[in-house]
């Protein structure tokens, strides 16, 4: 791969990078600056020319979605910065807050200018307690330095941003799930339409995006949309549903490898790349038997589909739900596909919020089900009932309000027919891929 200098994670591990006056030293803040010297108009038309696809999972574009807000309405609109962060094995927006606060605060400043907003909300994941003290801290410097607050930059803009400790459960990550616990209500998300860029917060037009996208923003405000398309991978000819994968992104590796880390590559890096070259390759020597492409509710790639590019495209060419977060998780040849996805259906089912019955009901009986082949009463017409329950669950079959239950659904379809020998043996059998004895002898090593 050609060399790529890091943008977003540029001043990560610089001494005082989360200052003001080191982040202003490097140049901080000449975007905002520059943003407010421009129509709001012209801010969203950047962001829209560059095609910025949103970073939280589902890669919307950006500047699409700011356009939907209504163009007449003379009250409130309000951006949620989903700051909720918690897919399983995803770790990059903390350590843009906690290391770089100033390019996130910056990059909200210009959506609100964009959007005409003068009301943010960062929604931060409760278990993050150091990016609410390095976010608090940021906040108050730069209401003192004028650049939060009343007339910002002497520009007109008003802007206050609140800081606001999410209530503990993936669910609050889903935009309206979101809105509902800002709120102070459960986070039950909301049936849509109504979007929230028309009805969100206090039933107002409302924009949600994530923390890597809005630190994208700052960039192509500084260096155009050109400058960010000449980044990534060009939409894919034969899927006329491709817009493209621009720009850097922020993958974390994690699971079975001897480098666990976060790196920022051009989208598009192949899930290959990131293991050997940027993860240190697959622990103890071994090899990877199944990869996460991005958080595990996208499903699983094989060993033979390691060279998907993971870009927007790429893992939905490889049968997963999409590029998700782009945080990968290793799984290696001495783990039992069985216990993967057992583990993948808890967690889902403790984190369903339990509004739509199928998800409700899915989430519960799969895991049970895999529960009883753990425990060597399967049977093999179970992995047919799993994949029946699997299918019948999700906004795509259009069963559940959210798109949790397909996060749910996904592993268990590219479990059961990518491993589905591997699933076979263990019920005929009643054996691990690898024996506990195995393992230990694995561990002595
Ligand atoms: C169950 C569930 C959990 C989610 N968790 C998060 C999250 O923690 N952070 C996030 O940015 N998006 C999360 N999303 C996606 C959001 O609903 C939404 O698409 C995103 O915040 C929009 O921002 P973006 O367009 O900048 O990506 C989640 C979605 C679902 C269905
Ligand atoms: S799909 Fe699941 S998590 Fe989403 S609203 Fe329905 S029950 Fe709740």
């Amino acid at each position: 791969m050609p060399d790529f200098e890091p943008v977003l994670l540029a001043r990560v591990n610089k001494p005082d990078s989360t200052s003001l006056e080191s982040y202003r030293a490097d140049g901080g803040y000449a975007a905002l600056k520059k943003a407010l010297g421009m129509a709001p108009a012209d801010v969203v038309a950047a962001v829209k020319d560059s095609v910025l696809r949103g970073r939280g999972g589902a890669g919307f574009p950006a500047g699409l979605k700011w356009t939907f807000l209504p163009k007449d309405h003379s009250g409130p609109i309000y951006l949620c910065v989903n700051a909720d962060e918690s897919e399983p094995g995803t770790f990059n927006n903390r350590i843009l807050m906690e290391e770089d606060p100033h390019q996130l605060i910056e990059g909200i400043a210009i959506a609100c200018h964009a959007i005409r907003s003068n009301t943010a909300y960062i929604y931060l994941r409760y278990e993050y307690g150091r990016s609410y003290r390095v976010l608090e801290a940021a906040i108050k410097e730069c209401y003192a330095a004028g650049l939060l607050g009343k007339n910002i930059l002497g520009a007109g803009f008003n802007l206050d941003v609140y800081l606001h400790r999410g209530a503990a459960a993936y669910i609050c990550g889903e935009e309206t799930g979101l809105i509902e616990s800002l709120e102070g209500k459960r986070a039950w998300p909301r049936i849509k339409p109504p979007f929230p860029a028309i009805e969100g917060l206090f039933r107002k037009p409302t924009i949600v995006n994530n923390v890597e996208t809005l630190c994208c923003v700052t960039h192509i405000i500084n260096r155009g949309a050109a400058w960010f398309k000449s980044i990534g991978v060009p939409p894919d000819p034969a899927n006329p549903r491709d817009l493209g994968s621009f720009g850097p992104k922020l993958y974390c590796i994690s699971g079975h490898v001897n480098k666990p880390g976060c790196v920022e590559l051009p989208l598009g890096v192949t899930a290959r790349q990131l293991i050997e070259e940027h993860g240190g390759g697959v622990w103890k020597g071994r090899r990877a038997k199944a990869v996460v492409p991005g958080g595990i509710s996208m499903g699983f790639l094989t060993a033979d589909e390691l060279d998907t590019p993971l870009d927007f495209n790429g893992p939905l060419k490889a049968g997963c739900l999409g590029l998700g977060t782009a945080a990968v998780v290793v799984v290696d040849d001495q783990t039992s596909m069985v216990d993967v996805l057992y583990n993948c259906c808890r967690f889902m089912s403790h984190e369903s919020c339990g509004q739509c019955t199928p998800c409700r009901e899915g989430t519960k009986w799969m895991t049970r089900i895999l529960e009883r082949i753990r425990a060597g009463h399967g049977k093999l017409e179970d992995l047919d009932t799993l994949l029946e329950v699997a299918g019948s669950m999700g906004i795509i079959p259009g069963t559940t309000i959210c798109g949790l239950s397909d996060g749910a659904a996904w592993p268990v379809k590219n479990a059961i027919n990518k491993f589905r020998a591997e699933f076979e043996d263990y019920i005929t059998t009643g054996r691990r891929a690898v024996t506990p004895a195995q393992e230990l002898m694995a561990a002595a090593h």
